[in-house]
């Protein structure tokens, strides 16, 4: 198990859920943070709490709205100027709309797309060089169970999910075979976490709810023993896939059953 005392951290949706909970627990890791978020209001209290826990780290928060690819640019200028180096990149902010396809404008489908792919990606593009130079760190993007499989009222999720976990499994492949073998791709796929952003989903047979100090716990745990994915729950994910396996539609009546027809029926997500 690799430490992680002094690794310079940056979390992207680090003000909410379990980006907030990844901060804590990379804090009592004794690593130095660059917090990332939209909501300013949230980053000055987490700095406030994180500080009164934890000392002798670094710690600098950068409002960015990670969609913009400008924005983004000069955010990670600032942290390269302010860390010199980034050991271990977070990709996490992410937004649902819950809308069906024909409800969803292009604006919005555009807007989940822009934070929940394109932004993870822009930060990517930042980061990567520096860490193939040196042949070391780590890359976690979380994806969601809807990057494995579709569920009615989430298509822009579903795609911009789909897109993550494809762009984190080539890049994890194509990092091998360059020889960058220092560089590890984390790619995270939950069911749905009790943080209060899918509130109202109607949870599946089988498939209850993950904790979001649990997801946090195991994110942070994944990064420090290399793993290439985080399925929770895994046996959830693992039944999820072999759904797949089979004729269209069996799978597609195997949901219905189980409750993924009418899950995202009572979704309100956060006001
Ligand atoms: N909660 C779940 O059930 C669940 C399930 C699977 C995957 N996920 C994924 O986990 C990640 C975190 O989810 P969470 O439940 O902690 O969500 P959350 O809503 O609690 O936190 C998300 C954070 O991202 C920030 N954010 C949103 N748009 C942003 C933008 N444009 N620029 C910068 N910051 C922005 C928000 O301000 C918020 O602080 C997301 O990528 C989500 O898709 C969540």
């Amino acid at each position: 198990m690799k430490s992680l005392k002094n690794k310079n951290v940056l979390i992207t949706g680090a003000g909410s859920g379990i980006g907030r909970l990844m901060a804590l627990r990379f804090a009592a890791e004794s690593s130095n943070l660059a917090l990332i978020d939209i909501n300013t209001a949230a980053l000055k209290a987490l700095k406030e709490e994180i500080g009164k826990k934890a000392g002798g780290i670094s710690l600098n928060t950068y409002a960015c709205d990670i969609s913009d690819a400008g924005a983004v640019s000069k955010t990670t200028a600032a942290i390269l100027r302010d860390f010199s180096q980034v050991d271990v990149l977070i990709n996490n902010a992410g937004v649902v709309i819950g809308k069906s396809f024909l409800d969803l404008s292009l604006e919005e489908f555009h807007r989940t797309m822009n934070v929940n792919f394109w932004g993870h990606l822009y930060f990517t593009k930042a980061i990567l060089p520096g860490m193939t130079e040196r042949n070391s760190g780590n890359i976690v993007n979380v994806a969601s169970s809807s990057g494995l499989l579709g569920m009615p009222l989430l298509s822009d999720y579903a795609a911009s999910k789909f897109a993550e976990v494809g762009f984190s499994e080539a890049l994890r492949r194509e990092l091998k075979k360059f020889g960058n073998t220092g560089v590890k791709i984390t790619c995270v796929c939950p069911y749905i976490i009790d943080t209060g952003m899918f509130s109202g989903f109607k949870p599946m047979l089988l498939s209850p709810f993950v904790k979001p100090d649990h997801a946090a716990a195991r994110i942070v745990h994944a990064v420090k023993k290399d793993r290439p994915y985080v399925m929770l729950p895994a046996h959830s994910i693992r039944g999820m896939m072999f759904l797949k396996l089979l004729p269209t539609a069996l799978f597609d009546w195997m949901l219905k059953m189980s409750g993924g027809d009418g899950a995202m029926d009572g979704f309100t997500g956060r006001s």
